[in-house]
């Protein structure tokens, strides 16, 4: 339908280069389906064509995620149609050993367009902050012993584990991580994809617990 409405419109009215995308976004914009700025790409922000969601789709969503999975530092933007039940919102930050951090700042709206405003992820802050967290991290098994403890930084106050299957673009893989977090980490929703800079991850356990005092190491 949609597709054939495309279809007519390039053939009959358009030989021009018109954003067709934009195009439906004006004339679906009342009722039927909503339209979602649609982009990805590499750094804070992205600016993409108006797409129409499907059918089950009812939510828009903006995530800026950043994480040293790969070595350096990545960071991605990405805007898409979703279901909002799938539709993470918040800032979170985990830091686990081996100095691996995890960053990201999303939203979720459900206005035609209403996540062409971009967002900037906080700037990491690497000053401790005087709480310390049992820290590991392994990949193919459900346990890991944290036995390294990690001084937390920023506004990092959570001991967190989390355990579920990671994809970074290959083979998905079982992995768990401990180590320090902020509190909107600890409430991310279990069984659902979760998408940051180029890594999936499906959790199946998250547990916190406010982080201790840090103790001086000899
Ligand atoms: C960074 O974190 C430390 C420890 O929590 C805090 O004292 C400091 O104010 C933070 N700096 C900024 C710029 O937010
Ligand atoms: C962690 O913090 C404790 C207490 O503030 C300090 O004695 C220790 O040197 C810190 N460890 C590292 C690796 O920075």
């Amino acid at each position: 339908m949609r597709q054939q409405l495309g279809r007519d419109l390039a053939s009959h009215s358009m030989k021009t280069l018109v954003n067709l995308g934009l195009l439906l976004a004006a004339l679906l914009g009342k009722g039927s389906c909503l339209i979602c700025e649609t982009c990805i790409s590499p750094g804070e922000g992205c600016t993409g064509l108006a797409h129409p969601c499907r059918m089950n789709e009812d939510t828009c969503l903006t995530i800026v995620g950043m994480n040293s999975l790969g070595g350096d530092d990545t960071t991605e933007t990405l805007k898409t149609c979703i279901a909002a039940e799938d539709c993470y919102s918040g800032s979170i930050s985990v830091t686990t050993n081996a100095g691996l951090h995890l960053q990201s700042i999303s939203s979720c709206c459900q206005d035609d367009l209403c996540n062409r405003w971009e967002l900037t992820l906080p700037p990491t802050n690497l000053t401790s902050n005087g709480l310390q967290c049992p820290a590991c991290s392994v990949f193919g098994s459900s346990h890991c012993k944290g036995t390294e403890m990690l001084n937390c930084t920023g506004t990092d106050n959570r001991c967190i584990m989390v355990s579920g299957m990671l994809n970074a673009g290959g083979l998905p893989s079982t992995f768990t991580a401990r180590g320090c977090s902020t509190e909107t980490a600890c409430s991310l929703p279990l069984g659902t994809a979760l998408y940051s800079a180029g890594v999936i991850f499906n959790l199946d356990k998250v547990s916190c617990s406010p982080a201790p005092k840090a103790t001086e190491s000899h």
